[in-house]
């Protein structure tokens, strides 16, 4: 069937919305990969090409080749790009860990040169950058595992070497270095109706009301969105955590938009799509409601998300997720209609 003329950014585009997607390198030899991107897209996120074990493999060595191609493809196909991440506990080359625990003044010098580094190379073309991401610790529950927490903070090597200011010098850092960026704090697990997802949400708030109180130069909350259907969802508890993070100052943005299928599904692809679409609609509307205007998926095909490889999400029965608003085909999918229609007539939040 031929697709309509158009992808989901110029539907997006038309009411003020930026719509994107993650983009791996690794998959632009396929001319349809390629292809999808170029329609599909108005702005591209690296999806590891951006962070540290890419960018700097050993101490001192930076490889700005991968990024580089992502920047190229953007270019030719006139997308912007966001950032992901300058600062996160995953994605650490094998160096690092161990440089970070010689102290906080070698930390601290090894995040600067880092930052100096990669926003002068990718300054004129990356305008928004994950500077941190998933430092507030998982409460844990039936759907997202607990993590090691100091106070509301996630356990991490950047925690231990710097002390819960590395999150204020990385965004002080970052802004010394370029006024005009936008400076978004990333996390997840944020979206759900449940109690850990609740308490979740209150950690977030707390770190980023300091952080407004201290002036640490943050200009946003990247929500991933990495939606769980087995978990539920009532837009009331969302809408009112996106109010209070709107009300600091801060802008929205959903960053990393997949759906993970409940761990049982219907034999039937028309009720999965539909429920899947379903989910999304209530997520992403919720959050153009409350004045989200940038949205990103994780990929755009089932057959390319780290839903389909990553063996903790991945379907225990052998099929892969229909999480992304493409099927392994290609073909847009209800989920792509959902979104099609929230671009083109999104919802405003009800009077208050
Ligand atoms: O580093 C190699 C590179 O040298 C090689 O050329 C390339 C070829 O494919 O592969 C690279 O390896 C893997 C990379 O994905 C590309 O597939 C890395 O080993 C692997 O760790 C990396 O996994 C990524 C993961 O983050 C860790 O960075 C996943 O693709 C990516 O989907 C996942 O994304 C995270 C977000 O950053 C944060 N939110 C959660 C989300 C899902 O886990």
């Amino acid at each position: 069937m031929a697709q309509a003329a158009g992808g989901l950014a110029a539907r997006a585009r038309a009411q003020g919305i930026l719509f994107g997607a993650a983009i791996n390198t690794a998959r632009l030899a396929d001319a349809a990969y390629a292809r999808q991107m170029a329609t599909e897209a108005r702005i591209l996120v690296p999806e590891w090409e951006a962070k540290w074990a890419a960018l700097q493999p050993e101490e001192g060595r930076f490889d700005f080749a991968p990024l580089g191609t992502v920047l190229d493809f953007a270019a030719r196909n006139a997308q912007q790009v966001r950032g992901h991440a300058l600062v996160w506990h995953q994605a650490m080359p094998d160096w690092l860990a161990p440089a970070l625990a010689e102290g906080p003044v070698r930390a601290r010098a090894l995040l600067a040169a880092h930052v100096d580094a990669v926003l002068a190379r990718t300054a004129p073309v990356i305008r928004d950058w994950d500077v941190v991401n998933e430092a507030v610790a998982n409460a844990g529950g039936p759907f997202v595992a607990p993590t090691p927490a100091i106070g509301d903070l996630r356990d991490t090597p950047w925690l231990r070497a710097l002390g819960p200011g590395y999150i204020d010098l990385a965004f002080q850092l970052a802004r010394e270095r370029d006024r005009t960026l936008r400076l978004t704090y990333n996390d997840y697990g944020i979206e759900g109706d449940t109690p850990f997802a609740e308490e979740k949400r209150q950690r977030v708030l707390r770190t980023l009301r300091r952080m407004v109180g201290a002036r640490v130069p943050v200009d946003a909350l990247g929500i991933q969105a990495h939606l769980i259907m087995d978990e539920p969802f009532r837009p009331e508890p969302f809408a009112a955590f996106l109010r209070q993070v709107r009300a600091l100052g801060l802008s929205v943005l959903l960053t990393e938009l997949d759906v993970r299928e409940a761990a049982v599904v219907p034999l039937d692809l028309a009720a999965r799509d539909a429920a899947v679409a379903a989910r999304v609609e209530a997520v992403v509307g919720t959050a153009l409601a409350e004045g989200c205007r940038t949205v990103l998926t994780w990929g755009l095909s089932d057959k390319d998300s780290w839903l389909a490889t990553d063996k903790d999400v991945a379907r225990k029965d052998g099929g892969i997720h229909r999480g992304l608003p493409l099927d392994a085909e290609g073909r847009r999918k209800p989920m792509w209609q959902a979104l099609a229609r929230l671009f083109e007539a999104p919802p405003t939040a009800p009077p208050r």
